[in-house]
This record gives C-alpha cells, sequence and structure tokens, in this order.
C-alpha cells in the first residue's frame, strides 16, 4: 500500500539514488503501479513514472544525479487517482520548491484541495496526496521555514499518512507519521527513513521504529524525533535481528518460491524457546502476562483470515469458545463482546486497515485484544494489549506463504496456552513439523500437476475441518497469482451448489487425511465429483484409501491432526506458484494487489 523511503548521507556516503532505488526494490511488495525519486540539491529534482520500479531505473539520470546526498523515494499502489506518471510521488508545490511523498490516505483532501483551488493554484495531479506539498507551499510563501512549514501542514491532515519530504537546497528529510508505518535506520554514513526495515538493512540494523504523533528531522549524523508541539521524545533504539540476505531472493527465481522454501526455517523459529520442556506446557513468554478463560473471537483478512479459521478450530478442539470473523464484516455491536472476551487480530504485516479498525472497535466494548503478527512495533502490535509474535522473518512475496505457515503454529501454540495444555506426544509433534515440511518440499510431484492442469478452466479445493481452511487458502494463492478461477469449499457443502461447476476441465485438489470419520466423509465427495469426469488431485498422507479414486496424489507425510494441515497446504502453494510460473504471471506482484492494504 506504497513504500516510502529516504535517505541523508555523510559525505562519504552512499550515493542516495543508488540507496533510493534499492530501498524501493526492497518495499516494491506495497504497491508497484508506479515509482518516483527527488533529490533536493542543488534544486529539487523529481523523476516519476508509471509502472514498476525498473521503468523509473530506466528513466533516471543517473549522470545528473551523481553525488546526490539526499533522497526521498515512492513505490505506489494507488488510491486516489489511476496509475500515470503524474499521479506518480513525489509531488510538488507550484513552484518547486518542495518535494513530497505520502503513504495512507488524507481523508480531508477534498477539502484542503477546494480551499487552495480557490486561493489560486493549479494542481497537476489527482492524488490526496497533492495537497501537501501545495499547503506547504502556501506557508513558505508567507515566509515560513521549512520545518515550520511542513509541520503546520500536517496540522491539518485528517486520515493516515506516512510523509516525508525535501526542500530546496537542503540535505535534510522531514517526516511524520500517523497510522501508516514509519521507521528510521541510523548507520555509519547516514540515516535512513522507510515503511519497512528490508529498505535499509543492508546498511544498518540500528533501528527506530516511529509512533503515531511522531516529527522527525533526518540529517547525515542525526534522527531528532519531536511531538505534534516540537517536544523532543525519545524512541528507543532497537537492533534489528534480520540478515539482509533474508530480503533477497538468494538464487530463487521468485521471492515465492524462496520463502516457500524458508518455511522449515520460519517455523523452527516460531517453535524456538516454545516447546522445549516436551514434558510441560507451551512457553509463550510473549504472553506471560495474558490470563484468560473468556471467549475468543479472531479478526482477520484474506489468507491470515483463513490462518484464523484454523485457529479457531484449533481452539474449539482445546475446549475454547472460538469463533472468527472477517474484519472487514466484524462489528462488534453486533457480535457478542464484554471484558471477557479476547480479541485476536491475526495480520502478519499488523498494519490491515480493516483489522486494525476491528481491534480498535472490540477494545473500546471492553474486550483484551492480542495481535498475532510478524512485525514487531507494527500498529496491531502496538495498539493491542498483548502481541503474539510468528517469528516468520520478512516475506517480500505479495503472496503470503511462509507468515500463514507461521501463524497456524503460532495459533496451534496459543490454542495449547488458553485450552487444554499439549502432552508429550503433541509435542513432539509439534517439534518435528518443520522437518517434515522440508520432507514435502524435497518430495513433492506440485510441478508435474501444475504441467498437468495448467489450462484447467477453474481449479476447485475441498477440505473438512482443519482442511477446510487450507482448502480456501489453496485457491487463494492459486487466484492470486495465476488470475485463473479457484474457490476452495468444505467439501460438505458440494452437493449444495457447487458441484454444478464441476466438469472434466476443472480439476478438484481434495485434502484428506487419516482414516477416520471426516476422511471418509471427504472420499465419499471425491467420489461425487469423479463420477462427473473432474480429474481428482488427493492430498493426503496414505492413511485412507483416497489414492484409489483419485487421478495424482501428492503425498505428505502421516503427522495426524492440524499438523497435516500444514503439510498438506505446502503442496498447494507449490501448484498455485508453478501453474503461474508456466503461465508466465508476475509471481512476486500480482496485478491490482499489495501485501500491506492500510485502506478499508
Ligand atoms: C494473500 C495475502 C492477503 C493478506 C491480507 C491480510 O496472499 O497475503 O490476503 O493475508 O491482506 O494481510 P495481513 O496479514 O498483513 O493483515
Amino acid at each position: 500500500m506504497c513504500g516510502i523511503v529516504g535517505y541523508v548521507g555523510t559525505s562519504n556516503g552512499v550515493d542516495a539514488v543508488d540507496v533510493v532505488l534499492d530501498g524501493l526494490s526492497s518495499l516494491e511488495y506495497r504497491g508497484y503501479d508506479s515509482a518516483g525519486l527527488a533529490v533536493p540539491t542543488p534544486s529539487v529534482r523529481v523523476h516519476k513514472t508509471e509502472g514498476e520500479l525498473s521503468a523509473l531505473e530506466n528513466t533516471v539520470p543517473r549522470d545528473e544525479l551523481e553525488g546526490a546526498l539526499t533522497g526521498i523515494g515512492h513505490t505506489r499502489w494507488s488510491t486516489h487517482g489511476p496509475p500515470s506518471d503524474v499521479n506518480a510521488h513525489p509531488h510538488r508545490d507550484e513552484e518547486g520548491r518542495v518535494a513530497v511523498v505520502h503513504n495512507g490516505i488524507i481523508e480531508n483532501y477534498q477539502r484542503l484541495r477546494d480551499d487552495l483551488i480557490d486561493a489560486g493554484v493549479t494542481f497537476q495531479s489527482e492524488t490526496d496526496t497533492e495537497v501537501v506539498p501545495q499547503l506547504i507551499g502556501r506557508y513558505l510563501d508567507r515566509g515560513a521555514a521549512p520545518e515550520e512549514a511542513f509541520r503546520l501542514t500536517i496540522d491539518q491532515l485528517e486520515g493516515s499518512y506516512a510523509i516525508a519530504a525535501v526542500f530546496d537546497g537542503s540535505e535534510t528529510v522531514y517526516a511524520a507519521r500517523q497510522d501508516s508505518p514509519l521507521v528510521v535506520g541510523l548507520g555509519e554514513t547516514g540515516t535512513y527513513l522507510a515503511s519497512d526495515v528490508p529498505a535499509f538493512v543492508e546498511h544498518t540494523d540500528r533501528v527506530c521504529y516511529l509512533e503515531d504523533g511522531d516529527f522527525v528531522r533526518l540529517t547525515a549524523d542525526d534522527a531528532v524525533v519531536t511531538d505534534a508541539e516540537g517536544n523532543p521524545v525519545d524512541r528507543p533504539i532497537e537492533t534489528v535481528a534480520w540478515d539482509p540476505e533474508d530480503a533477497e531472493k538468494s538464487g530463487y527465481d521468485h521471492y515465492m518460491l524462496k520463502e516457500i522454501h524458508e518455511q522449515p526455517k520460519a517455523l523452527r523459529q516460531c517453535l524456538r524457546g516454545r516447546i522445549d520442556d516436551l514434558d510441560g506446557a507451551v512457553d509463550l513468554e510473549d504472553l506471560a502476562d495474558l490470563d484468560h478463560e473468556g471467549p475468543v473471537q479472531f479478526v482477520a483478512c484474506g489468507t491470515s483470515y483463513h490462518a484464523a479459521l484454523f485457529g479457531a478450530e484449533r481452539l474449539r478442539e482445546a475446549g475454547v469458545r472460538a469463533q472468527a470473523f472477517l474484519a472487514s464484516e466484524y462489528a462488534s455491536d453486533r457480535v457478542p463482546i464484554d471484558d471477557e472476551t479476547l480479541v485476536v487480530g491475526v495480520t502478519q504485516s499488523g498494519e490491515t486497515a480493516d483489522t486494525l479498525r476491528a481491534l480498535r472497535e472490540a477494545a473500546r466494548a471492553g474486550a483484551t485484544t492480542l495481535a498475532v503478527t510478524n512485525t514487531v512495533a507494527s500498529s496491531a502490535a502496538r495498539e493491542c494489549d498483548h502481541a503474539l509474535y510468528i517469528r516468520a522473518g520478512p516475506e517480500i512475496g505479495v503472496a503470503a506463504t511462509k507468515t500463514f505457515a507461521s501463524q497456524q503454529l503460532a495459533l496451534a501454540l496459543l490454542a495449547f496456552t488458553l485450552g487444554d495444555g499439549p502432552t508429550r506426544e503433541e509435542l513432539e509433534a509439534l517439534r518435528d513439523i518443520p522437518g517434515q515440511v522440508r520432507t514435502v518440499l524435497e518430495t513433492t510431484d506440485a510441478r508435474a500437476i501444475a504441467e498437468e492442469y495448467a489450462d484447467a478452466d477453474a481449479y476447485f479445493f475441498i477440505g473438512r475441518g482443519y482442511h477446510y481452511s487450507v482448502a480456501l487458502e489453496g485457491a487463494l494463492k492459486m487466484k492470486e497469482i495465476t488470475y485463473r478461477h479457484a474457490e476452495g469449499f468444505a467439501a460438505g457443502e458440494l452437493k449444495h451448489g457447487p458441484l454444478a461447476l464441476v466438469t472434466e476441465n476443472t480439476p478438484v485438489f481434495a485434502v484428506v487425511t487419516g482414516d477416520d470419520e471426516t476422511a471418509r466423509k471427504t472420499i465419499g465427495n471425491v467420489k461425487e465429483v469423479e463420477a462427473r469426469d473432474a480429474p481428482v488431485v488427493a492430498i493426503t498422507d496414505g492413511e485412507s484409501d483416497v489414492g484409489r479414486y483419485a487421478d495424482h496424489v501428492l503425498e505428505i507425510p502421516a503427522v495426524g491432526d492440524f499438523g497435516s494441515s500444514v503439510l498438506a497446504n505446502v503442496q498447494l502453494q507449490l501448484v498455485a506458484y508453478w501453474v503461474a510460473n508456466l503461465l508466465g504471471r508476475s509471481i512476486d506482484k500480482p496485478r491490482n494487489l499489495a501485501k500491506s492494504v492500510t485502506v478499508e
């Protein structure tokens, strides 16, 4: 949902244009319909273009900008105004004295714009953002100094923003945040600013997360954080444990494939220190002061909602009353909530607007809130009463893969903490999951299945219980990266309507594990689609005889219970990946999507 970058280098620092372009390439997952940058010295110069970052890289006149010490940049996922050169950021005031990049939405922009137009200002773009430099320009006209003009402008904005600005001839970046992430990096040869750490982690691991209402002034060797009144604010400097390689492709063709293969590591990280005592309880240090016995409601979107469905199922199995809600549909006045209720936001980014809104509403209604997130110091983590980190490491591909697996495991740990504690066998089973995911990755036939069915009319996914959430997730992965029609169904629902869609050109992926009543029922559904000539791909641990009715089998180790959902999902991720690859899709940056959706 737009990424911003800023840099002020020392005289022996890195070329600012390099830093900004490299930073933007690490943030492209946040938006990629247009991109731009500005350098302020000797005077403000802006280069921007519609299209992916590569289009900007091809148009930036490197010779002219060589040696720039300061710069800001932006990669856009459009909200107000379609993708175009003009609507790309940075935006300037009429005189071109200031350049501004923005992530978020300025809700009162129409009124501000109308006032400025009445005052004779001519706008270039259709964006909400352009009111910011135009307002700053008005204050400069009246004699305000750059910082004052910036502050007076920010004061007038309503909505969400992470904004950075540079002024003519000044090696300084000014920035402010409200409801959109912004983090400062303190390096040896300069000071950095970005929507997310990967943008500068190759230069420094010393970071400072800004909070809502913060202003920051970046110079080559300092970052001064103040509040709206200009009083200094102390924000702790933290050291991030990210390896710069985590934010690179490391030889894989796509981040998505790399991240699918990183799942064993991500899951080990998620478990580290949490299940060390196989004869004891799960040890969630993050939640040491959470003492909860009442009902649990999950709120989440997209893939995280599928993890929430899985988590709710797991909690119910552990004896806790639990439900999962789509955050965009959640309204605390329609859902019974009281101070006994724990509302859990599942959000890898911690910045999803729908999920944050639902959590805030729940908190207002008296609930205790918990964020299950991958992002330290994200809005969800900071605003909720408690935070449980899934520790998946940075995920760059827009399609969530390793964060989903880590959410599944973190929620399984949560269930053992809030509900019935685990047996030794259950802890052993949890401990073994990362290795079993590795086995799936090493033995999968997903690519062959993708080759067989790359031309299918549509793809259907069915499962029951835990596997229902995986069926939904399998279909979402398939549709978002292949642009093909895909649907996930509770297996029992097929005969209530969707069966009408099934033909010999609609493969059905059935997740069937174990050999119990649930498996037998799903096998019954498999027979129903087989009788209508649909090809069947069974994702199975081989415990049942589903292979007899399937055209193909994707095997997973027999682990029983919820763990098999984690493994089955890996097979479905890989099928979606290989179909998208065969179709030549933009796998890491699917059309129309962005990783962090900070608008409702
Ligand atoms: C799909 C995907 C999205 C996100 C959703 C919520 O691959 O990534 O559906 O799951 O936008 O995002 P978070 O988890 O950041 O709240």
